[in-house]
């Protein structure tokens, strides 16, 4: 089959991830893509990116800065790892040009700016996918196995918990400004699309909400060791970044959470935490309950039912007879039912966002819905919000369906007004 030419469009850190990923299924002989073009407002970065692809593929992509600039230079495709601000704007763009388009999440910085988007890919045949990794890493896969085959019993709880950072900068000044996308709502769309994966829609939440660390620092800046440098592609940037700066998006969020089904999630996320970094994740169900390692750990899920007998790793695989990964994830991860892989953490960041690929390619292919699209994006970011504009709000019981519709949005209205995108 011939390649799908393809462009990446943000070269900073997820760009320069997205290719580690491309350049995984290449070496697994999975790859259907051309990378032809690397596209960064800055030139420097296009020209680093398209450096390494060389070295990675083979094959040097040509560096431009936009995707008018992409499309002219082949590509078919827009893989858009820009900083969050521009993905609404930018889809809307690519699907103008009859691109097909995967783009990070969030999908749109505000529910006002994911509208816009939904606006113009209407009545479009070009596809969509949001980039979401987490819920494709294989031991997500095998929660929802064991959710969905009854093994936990009915659910009734969802409990996450994690702490960590400090006063330290959180990869990048952006993930601080509320106008940029605040750390909460970056991390936090991971974790609400998990929710939703494995338990279905979310009806109304409650929360409270803070800003703790009004200063935050990054060593880096002064020759330190950066604070947090995911996959080692951060260093260049954030050495260029201040060393102290004033943070305008909240740090902290603790939230009760109402599934449609019945059940009740607790989520608490705080990136202000002086103790320990921490980390809990589980369901609880009437039969059972799943302890869940951080995503991307590449740990086992550790299963008790009837509060005695305890499996993990392979010893769950008899419970989930269904349970078995896409093809791509299998050739990847090591068989269509694996139950642990002790990689580490970069190695599982290129498979998993390979496996991304590998989905964006078949749903080209095929003309196929990708599994997280537009709708789900959406609904990432609609239940994140809620949690947001309660706590905001002191603590309000906030439906996601008012988020998602934009009857409740004080909280984003400060970010519409500075996107455009107000109503
Ligand atoms: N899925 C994950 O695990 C994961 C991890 C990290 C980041 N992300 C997401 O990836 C996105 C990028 O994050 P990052 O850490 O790479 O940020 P970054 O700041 O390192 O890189 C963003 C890049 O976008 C470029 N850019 C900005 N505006 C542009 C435009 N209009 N056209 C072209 N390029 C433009 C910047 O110059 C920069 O190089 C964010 O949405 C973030 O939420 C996802």
């Amino acid at each position: 089959m011939q390649r799908i030419p393809v462009a990446i469009i943000g070269c900073g850190g997820m760009g320069t991830r997205h290719l580690f990923g491309l350049a995984e299924l290449e070496r697994a002989g999975l790859n259907p893509f051309d990378l032809v073009a690397v596209c960064d407002v800055d030139p420097e970065r296009a020209e680093r990116l398209a450096d390494e692809a060389e070295r990675r593929l083979g094959r040097r992509p040509t560096p431009g800065t936009d995707l008018a600039e992409a499309q002219r230079l082949g590509a078919a495709a827009v893989d858009i790892t820009t900083v969050p601000q521009f993905h609404h704007s930018l889809a809307a763009e690519a699907i103008g040009l009859g691109l097909d388009v995967m783009v990070e999440k969030p999908v749109g910085l505000t529910i006002a700016a994911g509208q816009q988007l939904a606006q113009a890919i209407d009545g479009s045949d070009r596809i969509l996918s949001v980039a979401e990794n987490f819920r494709r890493d294989p031991m997500n896969r095998l929660v929802k196995a064991l959710i969905d085959g009854g093994v936990l019993g009915e659910p009734r709880y969802f409990h996450q918990s994690s702490g960590g950072g400090g006063n330290l900068m959180a990869i990048s000044v952006w993930r601080h400004m509320k106008n940029e996308s605040g750390i909460l709502f970056d991390a936090g769309t991971h974790y609400t699309d998990m929710m939703e994966y494995y338990l279905g829609p979310v009806e109304s939440v409650y929360a409270q909400m803070r800003l703790f660390e009004k200063i935050r620092y990054n060593p880096a800046a002064t020759g330190g060791a950066p604070a947090s440098n995911p996959s080692g592609v951060y260093g260049q940037s954030q050495a260029g970044m201040p060393a102290e700066f004033e943070a305008t998006a909240e740090d902290a969020l603790y939230a009760m959470v109402n599934f449609a089904s019945g059940a009740i999630g607790q989520y608490a996320e705080n990136r202000a935490e002086h103790g320990r970094d921490s980390w809990a994740r589980s369901v609880h169900g009437s039969a059972g309950a799943v302890e869940i390692p951080k995503d991307r750990s590449g740990q086992a899920l550790v299963l008790t039912l009837d509060r005695t007998r305890t499996y993990t790793g392979t010893e769950i695989l008899p419970l989930v007879p269904d349970y078995e990964l896409d093809d791509a994830t299998a050739a990847l991860f090591g068989g269509p039912r694996a139950a642990a892989y002790g990689l580490d953490f970069e190695t599982v960041d290129r498979l998993l966002l390979a496996v991304e690929y590998a989905e964006f390619g078949s749903a080209i292919n095929t003309r196929s819905k990708p599994e997280v699209g537009l709708e789900e994006g959406m609904r990432a970011i609609a239940l994140c919000y809620a949690m947001m504009e309660s706590g905001a709000a002191g603590g309000t019981i906030v439906s996601v369906e008012d988020v998602l519709n934009g009857s409740v949005s004080a909280y984003q209205a400060s970010i519409d007004a500075v996107l455009g995108t107000e109503a």
